[in-house]
């Protein structure tokens, strides 16, 4: 597994995917750069997810609203307040951690231990082995997922009521130990604001300070009003947006899955209140459901539903996806209430109400907001769609199977040899095709090895041309996944690659 995750890193840096921001001065940590292909692939993938929130309804309508926000938003959401992580600093080797996480990733060795006892008994009993039965009976595994969950119930518990102190106590009961240098030797539990600020204004007595923002969907609640009036929007209706979020992580490993910049793509859907469950439900539904299409298999997601609830939900699940470090959450779907806009109506002074003339009632509307992350969006696609294949002849290629509406380069148009007029024909194709497809020329060496590049840079077709396109004015055309070639007219070309990659 961590092995297959490095790959998928390299990988990404040797296609120009993505880079370590600032590479040159040794990067900066949590913070990544796309490049030529990643910026084509994130491109696609934000524009899959606008066309089926947006365009495909014609109650959700888009916004794009700034970063920057009046600092009074960030009070009256509460992320000023409550927008913290608990951190904990180890006194020897001056590491600073999440204690929350220090205590989950204690809990993950019972996880592993079950793991191992699952493994054993499999091999135990071969064919016969019924796994749901043993993980419900065996007197080791129940052990071990009590104590699981007793120390996450109790750390739950603490948090929720600000007891830092007993999650210091609880990280010393267990005995963890920094991961760096082994050392018990821990400091006090402090709340850490996640948010980063920074400063408006010329002069530093009169600036003011601002933050970040650390979701976007503080943008689309301050516009409520502007967007339903101006757009005559009637409930329920949508605001959709895409666009940079900042959280300075802690805990900021495993690639671009946890960044301090990322973007995301979030969507508010407002309803009549007591309406909210049924669209919650139906929206859980649908995001899946939009996963599901771009084809990765239903294997690679699952549904986690909170108990525990953010300070603005009353309910909320994750859609979790097999990332090469396992499952880990995606995508977000949170039923808000009416929390943020009742809260930017009472630190605004504005009505913020929507008459429905249906009941005739003035009400604060509630909302069930989509939130998923485009950048982890990225790494699921991109982690599932590297493979190494066993080829017949013996041999193995390095293929990336992105599914082909996102992938970045449609086609690569492939001249044979670099001369007899063959380059010319090529360049003319690419001229037709680039119109409609982001398409790549590709002359440097044997065909054969530009077949790899193209398969391992993800593009689903390769068009080469030959001396026999001279007379008959057709080309051979390879799929990236079958790698079968066919002949086909240069006319038809676009069509083909049409009914493939088209939204
Ligand atoms: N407006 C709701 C909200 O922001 P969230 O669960 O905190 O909810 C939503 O974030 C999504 O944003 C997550 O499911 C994840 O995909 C993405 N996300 C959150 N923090 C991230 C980070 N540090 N790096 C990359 N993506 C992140």
């Amino acid at each position: 597994q961590e092995d297959q995750f490095k790959n998928v890193i390299s990988h990404a840096k040797e296609y120009g995917y993505v880079f370590q921001s600032s590479e040159i001065y040794d990067g900066l940590s949590a913070v990544y750069d796309y490049a030529q292909n990643g910026v084509e692939l994130k491109k696609n993938l934000r524009e899959y997810w606008w066309k089926a929130m947006v365009q495909m309804h014609d109650n959700i309508v888009g916004l794009d609203a700034a970063i920057f926000m009046h600092p009074t938003t960030w009070k009256a959401s509460g992320h000023v307040d409550a927008f913290n992580d608990p951190l904990i600093d180890n006194k020897d080797s001056k590491k600073r951690y999440r204690a929350d996480v220090l205590i989950e990733d204690y809990v993950a060795k019972y996880d592993d231990k079950i793991d191992k006892e699952v493994a054993k008994a499999s091999k135990r009993f071969g064919d016969s082995f019924d796994k749901e039965q043993f993980l419900a009976t065996n007197p080791r595994v129940i052990e071990y997922k009590e104590k699981g969950a007793a120390i996450l119930a109790r750390m739950g518990k603490s948090l929720e009521n600000e007891d830092l102190a007993d999650v210091k106590a609880l990280i010393e009961e267990l005995g963890i130990a920094c991961p760096l240098s082994g050392s018990k030797n821990w400091t006090d539990v402090k709340q850490f604001n996640l948010m980063f600020g920074t400063k408006l204004g010329a002069s530093a007595e009169h600036a003011t300070d601002l933050y970040l923002r650390p979701e976007t969907a503080q943008g689309i609640f301050v516009n409520f009003l502007n967007v339903q009036k101006t757009g005559r929007m009637k409930i329920p209706f949508g605001i959709a947006q895409t666009g940079k979020a900042f959280r300075n992580e802690i805990v900021a490993r495993q690639f671009i899955f946890r960044q301090r910049e990322f973007e995301q793509m979030e969507m508010q859907f407002f309803v009549r209140p007591g309406t909210q469950k049924e669209w919650y439900e139906t929206w859980k539904e649908s995001r899946l459901k939009w996963h599901l299409s771009l084809g990765l298999g239903m294997d690679n997601y699952r549904f986690h539903d909170h108990d525990k609830l953010a300070h603005y939900a009353d309910a909320a699940a994750d859609i979790e996806f097999k990332f090469p470090f396992g499952f880990k959450e995606l995508e977000g779907i949170h039923s808000r209430t009416d929390f943020d806009l009742k809260a930017h109506q009472e630190y605004s002074g504005k009505k913020i109400q929507y008459f429905d003339n249906e009941i005739n009632e003035n009400y604060i509307p509630y909302v069930v907001e989509t939130s998923v992350g485009l950048d982890r969006l990225f790494l699921a696609v991109f982690s599932n769609s590297l493979q190494e294949e066993e080829l017949e002849d013996g041999t193995s290629r390095t293929v990336l199977k992105l599914p082909s509406v996102v992938a970045p380069v449609k086609a690569a148009i492939l001249p044979l040899v670099k001369k007899d007029g063959l380059p010319e024909i090529a360049k003319d194709i690419f001229d037709q095709l680039k119109f409609d497809f982001n398409v790549a020329y590709d002359e440097k060496d044997a065909i054969g090895r530009r077949y790899r590049r193209q398969d391992a840079n993800g593009t689903p077709f390769c068009i080469a041309v030959d001396y026999e396109t001279k007379d008959d004015n057709m080309v051979t055309i390879r799929h990236r996944d079958t790698m079968e070639q066919k002949r086909v007219a240069i006319a038809d070309l676009r069509s083909i690659i049409d009914a493939e990659v088209n939204m």
